[in-house]
């Protein structure tokens, strides 16, 4: 394999849907990555929430409508969108094929599809940034940033960015520690020798604290350096790119988050990762809308498989939606290959959901299209 051309795998045959290649995926990777790509945090009920509070939805088709004309183009950030779906940031994708974050990216921009690039991406930024800007059928490239203990790194991070050309920064905030990974402990999950956070090398190991007797190693040392508001404003301060919240669940947050003049939410709960038992997003998402809506572009994450779901979260208020464990799964699958067919095939069910709904454009996609219950 070459590094910069990515190795064209095969797409399974039968494989017609998303679902089906998270079970192409969990046959193919051992179980060591396979709780990294596949799990959730606890009993993984918020997993399984974001998807069930999507099924719960019910559409209210109207027909007869006219549909000539119909399009998926949308504007965000000032940006041209040809369809609402990005590629959410995902840490060390090349734990699920060699090509990593390379393929993603390439697949990404075939398909127009904004992309997400995680700080704990296993390929230098740069790289990414290289292979795709040049493609002027390509999506947004956003840099997923999570702040380091070490200040001035975080600012030398934000600048690399910066200066590779990625378009705005977003902060994911849900995070400041771990969730409680059962699947993962449970096989001692460990990254192979060879795949890391290449971006954060450099940064200075954190001393732990010295902690007297009685106390947490949790509140008197890692969350000492745990991110706050003023962090956001210190963030604003020193970068020139909009800056989106990745990790919004409460619409009190969204106001505050507004109040500080970000420039997008993406309403999220990591795809269940990290607080198990944390509200899913498909009901997250409305209240926030109705707080911040109007104001400031949204997006949405969780469990979104189908193109009905990609409907359901633009009629609740969100700009665009995001995946995550769908396409890593196709990257562990078929590579690139499956990364652009993951796009493709949800792009699709999104355009027959949106004609079958009786949606030419993404303006028509109002709450309307749910089902009220009487
Ligand atoms: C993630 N996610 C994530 N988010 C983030 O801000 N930075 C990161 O590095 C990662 N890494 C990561 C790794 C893996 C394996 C997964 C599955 C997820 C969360 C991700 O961006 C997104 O919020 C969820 O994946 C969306 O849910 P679905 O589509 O996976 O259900
Ligand atoms: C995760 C981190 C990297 O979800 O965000 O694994």
């Amino acid at each position: 394999m070459s590094a910069t051309t990515p190795e064209l795998g095969s797409i399974p045959p039968g494989t017609v849907n998303l679902s089906d290649y998270t079970a192409h995926a969990r046959a193919r990777l051992d179980a060591n990555a396979w709780a990294y790509f596949g799990g959730g945090a606890g009993d993984e009920l918020t997993m399984q929430a974001n998807r069930d509070a999507w099924d719960a939805l019910r559409l209210h088709p109207r027909v007869l409508r006219s549909l000539t004309g119909g399009h998926t183009r949308s504007t965000l950030l000032g940006r041209m969108l040809e369809h609402p779906i990005l590629l959410a940031p995902v840490a060390f994708q090349r734990l699920a094929h060699a090509d990593g974050e390379l393929g993603t990216a390439y697949a990404a921009a075939a398909q127009g599809a904004g992309l997400v690039l995680s700080t704990q991406a296993s390929m230098p930024l740069e790289h990414i940034a290289q292979a795709v800007l040049p493609d002027p059928g390509r999506g947004p490239l956003w840099f997923q940033l999570y702040l380091q203990h070490d200040k001035g790194f975080t600012q030398a991070l934000v600048q690399r960015a910066e200066q590779a050309g990625y378009e705005a920064l977003v902060l994911t905030i849900d995070a400041p520690c771990s969730g409680a990974r059962d699947r993962e402990r449970r096989v001692d999950f460990q990254l192979p020798a060879g795949i890391g956070a290449v971006n954060l090398a450099g940064l200075s190991s954190r001393v732990p604290a010295t902690l007297q007797a009685g106390q947490s190693a949790m509140f008197d040392d890692l969350l000492t350096m745990a991110p706050t508001w003023s962090d956001i404003e210190w963030l604003q301060g020193i970068t020139r790119l909009p800056i989106l919240l990745k990790g919004i669940l409460h619409e009190d947050d969204a106001r505050q988050a507004r109040a500080l003049g970000v420039s997008g939410l993406i309403v999220s709960n990591h795809g269940g990762r990290t607080l198990d038992t944390a509200v899913p997003t498909a009901w997250a998402l409305p209240r926030i809308a109705q707080a911040v809506g109007h104001d400031l572009p949204l997006l949405v994450d969780g469990g979104i498989r189908r193109g009905t779901d990609v409907l359901k979260a633009l009629a609740l208020g969100a700009d665009a939606v995001m995946i995550g464990r769908p396409y890593v799964h196709a990257l562990a699958t078929a590579g690139a290959l499956g990364v652009a067919h993951v796009i493709r095939l949800l792009r699709d069910e999104f355009e027959i959901a949106m004609a079958l709904t009786g949606c030419a454009t993404l303006a028509d996609i109002t709450p309307a299209v749910l089902f009220q219950q009487p």
